[in-house]
């Protein structure tokens, strides 16, 4: 078992894009329905998985997080018709790329899951989590907690990026 310096065990960082329409809605669900689930994912709202550029992801770890859990509506039901299946070749080639770099598979997951699905996406998030811990601290940036600010960071990079990768309806 991974543990941090001061001897606790060690909780993994997981920054969470998640569609707004579905995913986000979902965690909200999750919320109101008291399921529980892991509290390690700061969540950034997007407005569609499209959205998330693959910046977005290697800043995501860049800036100190141990994975990264993108969130989606299933295929078909994209509110912007077919952008989430944009977001699937994005993460394959996120997956090659960060295989690559000598990030591990579990690090990158990406879900469907509609709003009404709260508890499929909190036993994801709570999955994620479990294989994270495993693998232990991701170390690429130094320690997060030093660097405070990182996720404003993150979702400011969402904002810039608003215009340069706007879903088409
Ligand atoms: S609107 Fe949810 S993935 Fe596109």
């Amino acid at each position: 078992m991974h543990r941090n310096n001061d001897g606790r065990q060690f909780e993994p960082k997981i920054v969470g894009f998640f569609c707004n329409w579905c995913s986000y809605r979902a965690a909200d669900l999750a919320g109101t329905a008291r399921i529980h689930y892991a509290p390690n994912v700061r969540i950034v709202r997007v407005m569609c998985s499209g959205r998330v550029d693959p910046s977005f992801v290697l800043k995501a770890f860049a800036l100190g997080a141990d994975g990264v859990l993108m969130a989606g509506c299933h295929p078909g039901e994209c509110h912007y018709i077919e952008q989430n299946f944009k977001t699937m070749r994005r993460f394959k080639m996120l997956q090659y790329t960060l295989g690559h770099l000598g990030i591990e598979p579990e690090r990158l997951r990406l879900v469907w899951a509609s709003a009404a699905e709260g508890q499929q996406l909190a036993n994801a998030i709570d999955e994620m989590v479990e294989q994270v811990r495993a693998a232990g601290p991701l170390l690429w940036p130094g320690n997060w907690k030093e660097n405070e600010g990182r996720l404003e960071s993150i979702e400011r990079l969402a904002q810039e990026h608003a215009e340069a990768v706007e879903v088409q309806a």
